[in-house]
Formats: structure tokens, sequence, C-alpha cells
């Protein structure tokens, strides 16, 4: 084994589970030592077996490093995997849907971090494989929606809106080929993009936020937005589910304060997802829902009016 001591801004973390599909490695592979040392471990073109995959458990361990340099050899090969496996008759819709939703965090830990162009363009690679299965495979969904998980980082919350939504826009829009679920699941998983430009002690604060800090918060859709029509990556659709996701029939909304006729169907299925999610998360400012106590708050004061509708579709997801 030899030692390096670059620096670990050369190094981007890939989750173990991305890595088990018994092909070969895309690139070197590195271990991260509790001293902070990063520790070369296999060499790219190994096939990552079992063994393999045992030494990394065994030493308490899920995740590797790859250099820098080489994210675009293993975003490649992720990419090449996800559909594959997709795809692949003999792989376990179980085994499939944690293969997407790996891969999924994975790459929005990544955008939602960094939110450049080349990042919101390959979360948006990783989203293709994910939205096709969840469209294609009613089974698949269920896994998907078992697999959300209560957490209140923004990319792990952004993902499982996205799950929610690309299923509940499935059964609105079902057999309607005027819907591009590919483009809407972009803005559905990355709709909450401008939060990277929030403070954390904000985005973690306990207690309610003052309207200094309201301000800033309510500013991540329109930094959001202006980030993915700086990239030119997405449609007008998707865009404007990152824009108007937290507009309200009432007018009481932001950051225009529309009213119902306004305020776009994509951006409605969103914000739908995005309440639920976030009465069943654990929040610096609130304790978590059940999903059954979620819902029936969501009857009682969050739905009215057009989302009526929507809301049945959404019920009918919890019960798979
Ligand atoms: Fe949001």
């Amino acid at each position: 084994m030899k030692d390096t001591e670059a620096a670990s801004e050369l190094f981007q973390p890939v989750a173990l589970a991305t890595l088990q599909f018994e092909r070969a490695t895309p690139c070197d592979l590195y271990r991260r030592m509790h001293s902070g040392r990063y520790v070369f471990f296999a060499k790219k073109g190994i096939l990552f077996d079992q063994a393999a995959r045992q030494r990394v458990i065994d030493s308490g361990a899920d995740t590797l490093f790859i250099l820098e340099g080489e994210r675009d050899l293993y975003h490649a090969y992720l990419k090449e995997t996800l559909i594959s496996v997709v795809a692949d008759p003999t792989v376990t819709t179980e085994k499939k849907a944690e293969a997407v939703h790996v891969a999924c965090l994975q790459t929005l830990h990544r955008a939602y971090e960094e939110p450049r162009a080349v990042f919101i363009s390959q979360a948006c690679e990783i989203l293709e494989p994910t939205v096709q299965l969840i469209v294609t495979d009613h089974e698949a969904t269920r896994h998907l929606i078992r697999l959300t998980s209560y957490d209140h980082s923004t990319y792990i919350h952004s993902t499982n809106v996205g799950i929610f939504s690309i299923a509940l826009a499935k059964i609105l829009f079902s057999g309607n080929r005027d819907h591009d679920m590919q483009a809407l699941g972009a803005g559905f998983f990355l709709h909450d993009l401008g939060k990277c430009r929030i403070p954390i002690e904000i985005l973690n604060k306990p207690g309610l936020l003052d309207d200094w800090e309201m301000e800033i918060v309510r500013r991540h859709v329109l930094d959001g937005y202006q980030m993915v029509e700086d990239s030119g990556l997405m449609t007008d659709e998707a865009r404007t589910i990152i824009l108007q996701h937290h507009e309200r029939d009432d007018g009481r909304g932001y950051p225009y304060g529309h009213l119902a006729k306004e305020i776009h169907p994509y951006a409605r299925i969103c914000r739908l997802a995005d309440v639920y999610e976030a009465l069943t998360s654990d929040r610096p400012y609130h304790v978590c829902r059940s999903s059954v106590e979620a819902l029936k708050f969501m009857k009682e004061h969050v739905v009215s009016g057009p989302d009526e509708r929507l809301f049945a579709g959404f019920v009918k997801l919890f019960t798979l």
C-alpha cells in the first residue's frame, strides 16, 4: 500500500454501494484513515468483487475516495452502471431501487454543495435512469418510497421530494405523453438548489427565524431559478417548479405571492411533496410526524381547491 499526503480537497467520496456490481473499477480507489490521511486501496481496472467490498466494510467504512481529477471517469461509470442495472431483467427490483437511490443521494449531495453547471448536469444524467425506473416500475416506486429517510440535510430532503413528486406525477399523468417526466424529475430533485446560499446557522437554527433570516431563506427560490437558468440545463417547466414551489393559493406564499390560478400544477406537486417531507422529518424546529399524522394534518390544514385531486393521488403513494 502506498500512502498519499495529498490535500483532502483533491479527493471525492464515492459510496461503496455504487461499486457493487462486479464491474472493473473506473479509477484508482483510496481509503481515508482516522488520521485524515488517504491510503491507496485498489487499482483502476480491477474487478470490484465481494471480497474487495468486505475489506472496506470490515474497516468500518461505507465510503471510498477517488482523485478529483478522475471525477468524470467515475461519473461515466456510475451512469453506465445505472442504465444497465435498471434495464437488466436479472437484477431484482429492490436492488435496482437501492442502486438509483444511493447514486441520487451522492450526486445530488455534490450538486447541492457546489451547484456549478457541471455538477447540475451530472445530477440530471443520474436522475434519468432514476426517473425511468419510477415511471416504469410500480414495485420500484414502493421500494424507493421506503428508502426515503428522515434527515434534514438539504440533499436528502430533495431526494425524498424528488421521489414523491415523480411518483405522484406518474399517477396524475399516467399515459399522457405531453408531460416530459425526465425534465420534471430535474426540477423536482433540484427544487431547493438555491438553499446552498443560505448560511448553515440559519438553515439549522432551532426555533423561529426572525424577519431578516426569513428573507434570506425565501431567496432560495430565486437563487435556485437563477442558477439553473444560467446553466441552461433545464426546461421552462422544470425552472417553474424551482421558482413556484413555495407559492400558496391564498397569495401568502413566495417569492411573488401568486394566487391559485397562477401556480403551475408541477409546482403544486412539488409543494405537496415538500410539505409532507418536512412534516415527516426531524427538523431543528419540530419533531417529525408519522406518515398518517402528516397526511391528516395536510388534509386539514394545507390542502384545498386545486390541490385536492393531487392530494388524493398523493395519499395513494402510501398505500402502494
Ligand atoms: Fe424550498
